[in-house]
């Protein structure tokens, strides 16, 4: 709280000076006139305080030395109080106009809030989630592509595969994973003893990079919030991040894959083992033994075993 004053003009020349620069900033501002006083008949929106029973006490500090105040001005200076004249071009208080979100920030699609907790629920939101996705345009990816990718298989399934994103055969099915690179995760997918359509697939981009380039850091950052919703309603008890781009987009890690793989991690609570992406094991088939082995590990923890050979 303030001082109190000794000399009352001393008070009135610190609310004089107060009123001075609201006027002043109200003018710097192209704003002019006060506030209006509350009508008589409004209700208080609290009680009326108490009056004081008794004086307050007096204020030891209250009696500090003339030296430490300000000087007093002279009479005149509260003579009149001066007119306050808007200019005429500022009589007229421009719109506020408010900003406009970020086009980039990821927001949270109104799809993902998770009041969905029935399995029903979960899936219809997921179809809604999809349905928002397609008319996405947070990124530059949604110019090129002939239509959104957003997943295949069971969205409830206990196991999720997140690879990159589409290539041209998954733009133009508007599936993930239907091209060479997925007909070879169907086969590891069987060979892990899951039937097609078991498991839940998706991407960390729901748009073809064109020329089947590597998504940009913007892009994934745009997309990631679609991820992170679609994975929160799908709630699968593992996640496969197929490739760098996949476990750095969940992550948020620049490590590369290989430093990466065979170790698990966590995204948001849930396990995921990041391993090769099967386009690599195309172009290199020696490196499906280490993928095997990771796996493995997956299968190990859902106590899965693989299918008795025929
Ligand atoms: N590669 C991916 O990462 N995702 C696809 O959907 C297809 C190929």
């Amino acid at each position: 709280m303030d001082e109190p004053h000794a000399d009352p003009r001393d008070e009135l020349f610190e609310i004089a000076t107060s009123v001075r620069a609201l006027v002043e900033w109200y003018d710097s501002t192209g704003a002019w006139g006060l506030p209006l006083a509350p009508a008589r008949d409004v209700e208080p929106a609290y009680p009326a305080a108490e009056p004081h029973a008794a004086p307050p006490p007096p204020n030891p500090r209250a009696a500090a030395p003339a030296a430490d105040r300000r000087p007093v001005p002279s009479d005149s200076t509260f003579a009149q109080p001066a007119q306050f004249t808007p200019p005429p071009e500022r009589a007229q208080v421009p719109q506020y106009v408010p900003p406009a979100p970020p086009a980039e920030r990821p927001q949270r699609p109104a799809a993902a809030r998770p009041e969905a907790r029935t399995p029903e629920a979960r899936i219809e939101q997921l179809r809604v989630l999809a349905s928002e996705v397609a008319s996405c345009t947070r990124c530059r990816l949604a110019e090129r592509r002939t239509q959104t990718v957003f997943a295949r298989g069971n969205p409830l399934s206990e196991l999720c595969f997140v690879g990159e994103g589409p290539g041209v055969e998954e733009d133009l099915a508007g599936e993930p994973f239907v091209g060479p690179a997925g007909q070879l995760l169907d086969k590891m997918i069987a060979a892990m003893g899951y039937r097609p359509g078991e498991v839940y697939i998706c991407n960390i981009v729901k748009c073809r990079p064109p020329e089947n380039r590597k998504p940009q850091p913007d892009e994934m950052e745009a997309c990631k919030g679609y991820l992170a919703s679609q994975l929160e309603l799908a709630r699968p008890r593992y996640i496969v991040a197929l490739g760098a781009t996949a476990i750095q987009g969940l992550l948020g890690t620049t490590e590369g894959i290989t430093k990466l793989r065979g170790k698990w991690k966590m995204y948001r609570g849930t396990p995921v083992m990041p391993t090769f992406h099967p386009a690599y094991l195309l172009r290199q088939p020696s490196a499906k033994r280490e993928v095997w082995t990771d796996l493995q590990e997956v299968m190990a923890r859902l106590g899965k075993k693989p299918p008795a050979r025929g």
